[in-house]
């Protein structure tokens, strides 16, 4: 059965004529990384945030439909999406460390976060968090927890946004544009550290990018989306290799190679 199934969606904005996604199509197995790879604008994250029950005001589903582990999710109630993020969904974004809050140690925000999901009590809530931090190799999970977000790197807040969003081990990672604030060597950090989980808990991972090369990377099953649509998809091989759609080879025409292979920039 597929982890996620995503019917002919279609969502629009406002009284926007044009939708912003238009009639998409995709399937997540188990285990599986799927990439939706297109320049801004493409509807990349309208298509996750549809998933998550989280599209900006104005923004609804007009068409299609989301079964998640075989049974609909857009039917369901805003506590049943509240409980389902988290815990069986989770999603990462640009700079995770955004979501948190500046002026609030980490510790604060994460032993708060455990609790909206688990009863536990702070302490012991303080001490899974320390627990995850070092489970994703980071090191002195305390002093972290400890540390204010502005203390931490760029690259740092996103593994403990990473962390944080596997706490409860969800099936399905969305990632949106995970790497895209940070700088070569961390954003390889990050990809690694996303593939990581599938090794361990065979988590599936939806990642959103406007970097082919990352997407091709990492996914076992790439979409590439223009103006809202899914203008080609397949497998890694078939896209970078045979790619069949004109605007697909402009964007691997702008990822620069080395030693004949294209890399992760
Ligand atoms: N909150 C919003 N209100 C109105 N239009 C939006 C909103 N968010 C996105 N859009 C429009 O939807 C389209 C797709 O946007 P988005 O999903 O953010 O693309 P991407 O993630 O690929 O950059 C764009 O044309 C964008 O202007
Ligand atoms: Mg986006």
């Amino acid at each position: 059965m597929e982890l996620l199934e995503i019917r002919d969606l279609s969502v629009g904005y406002g009284k926007h004529p044009r939708p912003a996604v238009a009639h998409v199509s995709l399937q997540v197995r188990q285990g599986e990384v799927v990439s939706i790879v297109g320049e801004s604008g493409s509807g990349k994250t309208t298509v996750i945030r549809a998933v998550m029950g989280l599209l900006p005001s104005g923004g609804r589903v007009t068409g299609g439909e989301i079964l998640f582990e075989g049974s609909s999710l857009l039917g369901r109630t805003k506590e049943e999406l509240r409980a389902l993020r988290g815990s069986r969904i989770s999603m990462i974004f640009q700079d995770s460390g955004a979501m948190i809050n500046p002026i609030r140690r980490i510790g604060d925000q994460y032993v708060e976060y455990i609790r909206t999901h688990e009863k536990l009590s702070k302490k012991d809530a303080f001490a899974r968090g320390v627990e995850m931090l070092e489970r994703m190799r980071l090191p002195d999970g305390k002093n972290i927890m400890n540390s204010y977000p502005f203390q931490l790197s760029g690259g740092m807040r996103q593994r403990v946004g990473i962390a944080m969003a596997m706490t409860f081990e969800p099936r399905l990672l969305l990632a949106d544009e995970p790497t895209s604030a940070l700088d070569v060597t961390t954003q390889a950090q990050i990809v690694r550290q996303i593939m990581e989980l599938r090794e361990r808990w065979n988590t599936s991972v939806i990642i959103v990018t406007h970097n082919i090369g990352v997407a091709a990377y990492m996914a076992d099953e790439l979409l590439v989306m223009q103006h809202g649509k899914v203008v080609e998809r397949g497998t890694r091989e078939d896209v970078i290799q045979h790619p069949a759609d004109d605007y697909t080879r402009r964007l691997l025409a702008a990822v620069p190679q080395m030693g004949g292979k294209r890399y992760v920039s």
